[in-house]
C-alpha cells in the first residue's frame, strides 16, 4: 500500500526515523538503565521493538497498559507509576502474568494494593511536579508501613516533569539535580534499588536516577522537539487530505479529534496553521493546492495524539511497511 492510499486522518510512523531514535537512547542508556514509558505510544508492537533494543523493564500510567503489556509477554518488569484505588484493576494486575510494581504514595493506596494482592511498590516521592508523590520527609514512615502491610518496597520514583521542557540544557540539568536531592533524601529513608525518575528532556541530565522512564522519545511531537540538545528526530505525523480550497486559505480534515493541542498548535510545512476545529485543519497554503492534495501535520504533543487513533502506519518512504494497532489504549 502506499502512503497516499490510506484514510485519512492517518496516523504516521516514519519506520527509518523511529529505528534511529530507538538505537541511539539504547546507546546512551543501555539494558535496564532505560524503563521506556509506553504511555507515549501505547503500542505492544513498539515495545516489542523496545525489548529488542535490550530494554525488558516498561513504566505504565494505567492498569490496561500494564494488563495489555503482560498480556503479550512483555511482563518482565512493570511499573505502574501512577496511582490506584480501584480493587478491581489492582486484582487483575495482582493476577496477571506480568511482574507488576505499582506506586503508592497514601496509606490509601497502600491498603488498596495490600489488599488486592499486589506485592511488590514504589514509594512514590514528590520532586516539585503538582501531581502524585509523597512529601520526602513522610517516604520513609510510608515505606514503613508497606512493609508492615507485607509490600516488598523496591525503591523510589519521582517525576521531575516541571522541568522536562526547560529550554535552557544548564539550566535544567541545574534543576533537576535540586530536585532529585528530594528524591534521593527520601531513597536513604526507604532504601531499595530503584531510583526511577526522568523523561525525554532530562535523560541525558538526570544523573541521580538508577533508570530513566522516557517514552516520548522514540517519535517525538513539536514540544520537545523545541529541545535543540535532543538528538532524537521526528517520527510521527498525522497526515491529512484537503477538502476545500478558499481564495486565502485551505481546509484539511484533521482536527482536534485527531491531534491533541494541549501543547499548543500541531503545525504544517505545507503553510501556516490558523485554526483547528473539530474535524478541520483552516491553514494559509505556501504553494499552490488543490483539492485532494495530502499534507503532512507534526504533533505538539504525542501520548494524546496517539490515544485518539486505532492504529498507525510504518512508512518507508511513499511505501506502508506495516500497521500496528494502538493496543494500550483507555484505562
Ligand atoms: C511518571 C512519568 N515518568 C516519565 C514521564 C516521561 O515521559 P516522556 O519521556 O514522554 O516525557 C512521564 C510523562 O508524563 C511520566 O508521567
Amino acid at each position: 500500500m502506499r502512503v497516499h492510499d490510506l484514510p485519512t486522518p492517518a496516523l504516521i510512523i516514519d519506520a527509518n526515523v523511529m529505528a534511529s531514535n530507538l538505537a541511539i537512547m539504547a546507546d546512551t542508556l543501555p539494558g535496564p538503565r532505560l524503563r521506556p514509558h509506553v504511555k507515549a505510544h501505547k503500542m505492544t508492537a513498539l515495545a516489542s521493538q523496545q525489548v529488542e533494543q535490550g530494554h525488558r523493564g516498561f513504566t505504565c500510567a494505567t492498569p490496561a497498559e500494564v494488563l495489555g503489556l503482560a498480556e503479550a509477554s512483555l511482563g518482565d518488569d512493570i511499573l505502574l507509576a501512577n496511582e490506584t484505588v480501584d480493587a478491581q484493576r489492582l486484582s487483575a494486575m495482582a493476577r496477571c502474568k506480568g511482574n507488576v510494581t505499582v506506586a503508592v504514595d497514601s496509606p490509601e493506596t497502600i491498603a488498596a494494593a495490600a489488599s488486592c494482592g499486589i506485592e511488590q511498590v514504589v514509594i512514590d516521592v514528590a520532586v516539585g511536579l503538582a501531581r502524585c508523590g509523597v512529601e520526602p520527609a513522610d517516604a520513609g514512615r510510608l515505606a514503613e508501613l508497606a512493609s508492615a502491610s507485607h509490600l516488598t518496597v523496591r525503591g523510589v520514583m519521582g517525576y521531575e516533569g516541571h522541568l522536562v521542557a526547560l529550554p535552557d540544557e544548564h539550566e535544567r540539568r541545574e534543576k533537576v539535580a535540586e530536585s532529585m536531592e528530594l528524591l534521593l533524601a527520601a531513597h536513604r529513608d526507604v532504601g531499595g534499588d530503584l531510583i526511577s525518575a526522568g523523561g525525554t528532556g532530562t535523560y541525558a541530565v538526570n544523573t541521580a536516577a538508577t533508570e530513566i522512564q522516557a517514552g516520548s522519545y522514540v517519535l517525538m511531537d513539536s514540544a520537545y522537539g523545541g529541545l535543540t540538545d535532543l538528538p532524537f528526530a521526528q517520527a510521527l505525523f498525522v497526515d491529512a487530505t484537503v477538502i476545500s480550497v478558499a481564495k486565502k486559505w485551505a481546509v484539511a480534515d484533521a482536527g482536534l479529534k485527531a491531534l491533541a493541542m494541549d501543547h499548543g498548535d500541531s503545525h504544517t510545512e505545507s503553510g501556516s496553521t490558523w485554526f483547528f476545529s473539530d474535524e478541520h485543519l483552516t491553514y494559509g497554503p505556501n504553494k499552490p493546492t488543490n483539492v485532494g492534495d495530502r499534507i503532512r501535520i507534526v504533533p505538539a504533543h504525542i501520548d494524546p495524539t496517539i490515544a485518539k487513533h486505532p492504529y498507525a502506519s510504518l512508512v518507508d518512504g511513499d511505501e506502508v511497511v506495516e500497521q500496528w494497532p494502538i493496543d494500550l489504549r483507555y484505562w
